[in-house]
């Protein structure tokens, strides 16, 4: 596909007419400093991804979401920030920002940034400020507590990424909170003051074109004004992550955090067709709290929910019910399958079912993301440990996130063609095997599959804005139906190894298959049974059909 080529219009029915962009359209994550590197420094940086954006095009999303390429000291790479309105020189300038976001733009791709409000760097010249002395203006900027009575931190709260969240100021004192590393100190979204500044900084990016934030963290930006003990976990086993002590009652979910997203979302809404979209770990009862009274919230709380379930029909099929059962009114569902924090899918559930898994979100109802290199089902990597960088893997052996972080794999040749030089961490092993050059030219790869699926997506008013309608979970087969009036899907997912069979009285079930996960029976008329290959997904066309609501 050419460079300059525009992707095919959606679906045109009155609810995608209707319908804002984040809705129809598919997100693809990037995870900057290893999509690809365009100066020979092993890092990923902007020109890099501007040169690869025919790729997205190609793959037919619709708006990229780039993780923080802000200046920072990069002690969490780049979620530690030391200056909101800027670019980090590793990825470029402010000029090369511009450049990528017009590219994209004159391509019909949106572009969505990283917004870190919970948290800056030690370096940011606020916190120097604020810890210069207890009677600094920017002080109450962020979070700081007297020792408590006996010594030590002032309560029992614990980092995300092990010990105490409380690091001592010898010069003050006193204690600041830091919700993840010492080098992140908590802002205090309690100051009027700090609210205006990230709210400034938003309106520069939003100025500047960007297309909306996915905002890190978003639940844990309040904490309680009482600064109470949180609770003993009753659940804690020996092995678990060490904050998993304590249930983080007091830390996160306050209720107070629905009146700063209402806020950022009125920034948001300064702007025409922007989105907001939260980053938020929490049982689905507590998640749809985060669209907001009357919707005010993020217009998409991330849906996590498959990024840690067992890969059961039952299960999955549960957990879509569950979080269908629970969304608000005109609250728009979402579904995520892999990012820069969590094990690749493809190893989670297995290169075989990487496909099932990829029809499962490019079907199901609501706004899919798509992780960089998920399209070509990279895996984890195990990294050595003397190439290991992230600082987690210090404090919480095992859960380190280098492994989904590593390079994207573009072709055969050396390094991958991320970069001449070699990559700021280890390729896969694997990337001879599985690249994108060789899925291109291989028509039942699992590349060309998720482009399919996104095609089909584009085209089906049933997929862009039907209903979804739970048919069995039975066994290892998981079947639902997608409809809008007379176009009607139904999916039918073989989450097992082995072949399986579903039968329907026949005068109830006759249709066309459209895809196959193994790309090779289009058109197959079925009538009666579905007969399914091991680890197979089929979408199937039922738009003759009278049964299905
Ligand atoms: C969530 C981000 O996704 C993660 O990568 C980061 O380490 C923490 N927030 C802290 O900013």
């Amino acid at each position: 596909m050419a460079f300059h080529e525009m992707r095919d219009q959606p679906a045109s029915n009155d609810a995608t007419q209707r319908a804002p962009w984040w809705q129809t359209g598919v997100i693809y994550q990037i995870y900057p400093r290893s999509f690809q590197d365009s100066n020979g420094d092993g890092v990923g940086d902007l020109r890099g991804i501007a040169q690869r954006l025919p790729h997205l095009i190609e793959l037919g999303v619709d708006a990229l979401w780039l993780s923080p390429i802000f200046t920072s000291p990069m002690a969490d790479f780049g979620y530690d920030i030391f200056d909101y309105t800027d670019i980090d020189p590793l990825f470029g300038t402010l000029a090369d920002f511009d450049a990528l976001i017009e590219t994209a733009h004159r391509l019909g791709l949106k572009v969505i940034l990283d917004l870190v409000p919970n948290h800056t760097s030690d370096q940011h010249p606020w916190f120097k400020e604020s810890r210069a002395s207890r009677q600094s203006p920017k002080r109450n900027w962020y979070i700081w507590r007297d020792p408590s009575p006996g010594g030590g931190p002032p309560n029992n709260w614990l980092s995300d990424f092990g010990g105490s969240a409380w690091a001592y100021d010898r010069q003050t004192g006193q204690y600041y909170y830091h919700a993840f590393l010492a080098a992140q100190p908590d802002l205090n979204w309690r100051s009027p003051e700090v609210r205006a500044a990230i709210y400034d900084a938003m309106r520069f990016w939003l100025r500047r074109g960007v297309d909306g934030f996915r905002v890190d963290v978003i639940w844990h930006v309040v904490k309680d004004d009482q600064f109470r003990d949180n609770p003993a976990n009753p659940n804690f086993q020996a092995g678990n992550p060490a904050h998993h002590a304590v249930v983080p009652l007091y830390t996160a979910d306050r209720p107070e955090v629905h009146d700063v997203i209402a806020e950022m979302r009125r920034v948001v809404d300064e702007f025409s067709s922007r989105v907001l979209i939260g980053e938020i770990y929490l049982p689905v009862e507590r998640l749809v709290a985060y669209y907001g009274r009357d919707l005010g919230g993020v217009h998409l709380p991330f849906n996590f929910s498959l990024l840690g379930t067992r890969w059961h029909a039952r299960t999955i099929a549960k957990l879509i019910d569950e979080y269908e059962a629970a969304l608000p009114a005109g609250g728009w569902p979402n579904w995520v399958l892999g990012n820069h924090d969590r094990p690749r899918v493809a190893s989670r559930v297995g290169a075989e079912q990487a496909r099932v898994a990829a029809m499962l979100l490019l079907t199901l109802r609501g706004t899919p993301t798509i992780y960089y290199g998920d399209e070509i089902g990279m895996q984890q990597v195990a990294v050595p440990p003397d190439r290991i960088r992230d600082p987690i893997e210090n404090t919480l052996p095992g859960l380190g996130r280098d492994g989904c972080r590593t390079p994207m794999q573009w072709d055969g040749t050396a390094n991958a063609g991320f970069s001449p030089a070699e990559p700021w961490l280890p390729l896969s092993s694997t990337f001879r095997e599985i690249n994108l050059a060789g899925e291109r030219d291989d028509d039942t790869s699992l590349y060309q599959l998720v482009r399919r699926l996104i095609r089909l997506r584009r085209s089906s008013p049933a997929l862009l804005s039907g209903s979804y309608q739970p048919l069995l979970a039975s066994g290892d087969l998981l079947l639902y139906a997608r409809a809008w009036r007379r176009d009607r899907l139904l999916i039918a997912l073989n989450l097992g190894s082995e072949p399986t069979a579903v039968t329907f009285p026949s005068h109830t079930l006759a249709g066309r298959l459209l895809v196959s996960s193994f790309g090779d029976r289009d058109d197959e008329p079925v009538l009666g049974t579905i007969h399914l290959r091991g680890d197979e997904g089929a979408v199937i066309d039922l738009s003759d059909q009278t049964i299905l609501p």
